[in-house]
């Protein structure tokens, strides 16, 4: 089945407090995004790769994709505001004979090949798939003023990751609906529940971090000491 991927990189990276964008930042001398994109480049089941990005970034988009030797399918295209405007506009470049799409966030460079091929084998079969880990910590729900209001049960608690995959129809109307109804969203899974679909979970690693602070970069010049795809 033709599969694209989405990579939403149109973030500025505020947390990170660089004047550069998180994604363009340099783990071991190549950009966060460009180690990101091998991860695509090396699985056999994806057939091409929409990265939406900041305007004034398209072009140095293209030059990384040369300089690194991209040779995939790749098409960097505008995001926007928020991550979920970012998938929206890349939606709209989605290859006519796609049928699975797998989002996954430009500044996660650890994800393992087993985990790509796994929640793509899922959507196909189950329609949407997302990578979790078990949640490590207790989890509390808090009011505003920082007075705890319950304890969540543990053991039914998953910190959820991208990848997250779904079959094209589910994902487009997914995004329709949150149109339509004006959701807000931090992941792509959140609005294909709101259309009745429950996501299967693959139990990804701790090792694929979101990088999003200074902290996640020595974390993550550590983590690449011993990654294997
Ligand atoms: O902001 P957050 O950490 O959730 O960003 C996750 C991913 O979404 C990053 O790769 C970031 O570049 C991307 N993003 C985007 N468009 C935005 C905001 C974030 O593509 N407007």
């Amino acid at each position: 089945m033709f599969t694209s991927v989405i990579i939403p990189a149109a973030g500025f990276g505020e947390r990170m407090g660089a004047t550069i964008a998180k994604q363009f930042l340099p783990l071991k001398g190549k950009p966060i995004l460009v180690h990101t994109l091998e991860r695509f480049q090396q699985c056999a089941e994806v057939n091409e790769i929409i990265i939406a990005t900041q305007k004034n970034s398209l072009e140095q988009i293209e030059e990384l994709l040369s300089e690194f030797q991209i040779t995939k399918a790749v098409t960097p295209v505008p995001g926007g505001e928020r991550r979920q405007d970012s998938i929206a506009n890349a939606l709209n470049y989605i290859h006519t004979q796609s049928e699975i799409i797998c989002v996954h966030d430009a500044v996660r460079p650890f994800i393992h090949l087993r985990e790509i091929t796994q929640t793509i084998e899922t959507a196909k079969y189950f329609g949407a798939s997302i990578v979790a880990v078990r949640a490590k910590d207790t989890i509390k729900k808090a009011s505003t003023d920082g007075r705890v209001e319950h304890t969540l049960q543990r053991s039914s608690l998953w910190m959820v990751q991208t990848p997250q995959t779904f079959q094209r129809k589910i994902l487009v109307d997914a995004y329709a609906n949150a149109e339509r109804n004006q959701l807000t969203a931090t992941d792509d899974s959140y609005l294909v529940e709101k259309i009745g679909i429950s996501p299967v979970i693959v139990e990804g690693s701790y090792d694929n971090i979101k990088i999003t602070t200074p902290d996640d970069l020595l974390l993550a010049e550590l983590l690449l000491q011993r990654f294997v795809p």
